[in-house]
């Protein structure tokens, strides 16, 4: 989740939570802004797209990091992202939620959504939620709490403090501790999980805000064999409740997960298809698999 969307309020709950440390996460305490409450329409995917991206073109100082980028994603799918290091796969997550401006280009969810007349943090309302590289949770309140807050709404520090679980909202993050597999940890601190741990909360905190759409960078980088393929595991299952995009240089993790592989390279798509497919690309291997 966004950096930049830190909410006052859920920093206060955090702080009067834990006291001694208001707000220490592995980011340095630019934590995400799990403290949004998100407020989603519908999102008309009648013509078959969660996500739609046409001759997207980004430069930075004359570099064109995006270069006329055209990808669509269908509802329910996971789209698996690869291509070498600057080929444009953190930049275009940064365009669809709003962290950066294309140049020129049309972005839009579903079909009457253009993501480019909205801001970052209405784009995070809007359901899409983001997971970047690094895990960055709460590392001094507990799984349950870091779940807790990523519900809490931001209207206020008071009513941030009398916010209480609601049944169904209980049931949803029962339903979540189990999805990421940290039932059994619900009352740790965070800080004290293992990576792969706190990558998975991450999620949760994500998920208890029912994104329509999730983007993933890199999410299994570090990750233990065995945690790689649980992550595995939470994907598959998310594959059809959520639309995801997943960008990873894992290829046995994406062997296990994919379907369509989007392979990017100098900003923009150089093949796509099943992974056996890009696999046998020439182009694919010279680029990026052959190094
Ligand atoms: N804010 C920025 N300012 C200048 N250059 C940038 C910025 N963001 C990305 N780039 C450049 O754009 C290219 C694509 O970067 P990135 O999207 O991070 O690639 P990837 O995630 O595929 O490795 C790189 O050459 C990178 O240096
Ligand atoms: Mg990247």
């Amino acid at each position: 989740m966004t950096p930049d969307l830190m909410d006052a309020g859920a920093e206060r709950v955090a702080r009067h939570l834990h006291p001694e440390n208001p707000l220490h996460t592995e980011s340095g305490g630019r934590a995400a802004g799990f403290g949004r409450h998100v407020e989603q329409g519908e999102v008309d995917v009648t013509h078959g797209r969660i996500l739609y991206l046409e001759d997207v073109s980004v430069s930075f100082d004359g570099f064109k990091a995006i270069n006329k980028l055209s990808l669509d994603i269908a509802p329910g799918e996971l789209r698996c992202i690869i291509g070498p290091n600057g080929a444009g796969k953190t930049t275009m997550m940064d365009i669809i939620t709003g962290k950066t401006r294309p140049d020129e280009g049309t972005v839009f969810f579903g079909s009457t959504i253009d993501l480019l007349r909205h801001k970052e943090a209405d784009i995070a309302q809007l359901g899409i939620g983001r997971k970047f590289q690094k895990p960055t949770v709460f590392e001094h309140l507990t799984v349950f709490e870091n779940l807790e807050l990523a519900l809490k709404t931001n209207k206020g520090v008071k009513a941030s403090m009398m916010f209480r679980l609601d049944s169904a909202q209980s049931d949803r993050l029962a339903e979540v501790l189990e999805t990421i597999h940290l039932a059994a940890s619900v009352s740790r601190m965070a800080g004290n999980l293992s990576h792969g741990q706190k990558q998975w909360l991450e999620i949760g905190m994500l998920l208890m805000q029912d994104p329509k759409l999730l983007l993933l960078d890199e999410p299994v980088a570090g990750m233990t064999d065995e945690e790689t393929a649980r992550t595995a595991e939470l994907f598959l299952t998310l594959k059809g409740q959520h639309s995801l995009m997943v960008v990873e240089h894992d290829m046995s993790f994406i062997k296990t997960i994919s379907d369509i592989v989007t392979v990017l390279c100098d900003g923009s798509v150089l093949a796509q298809g099943t992974l056996d497919e890009v696999q046998a690309d020439e182009r694919v291997i010279e680029v990026y698999l052959g190094r």
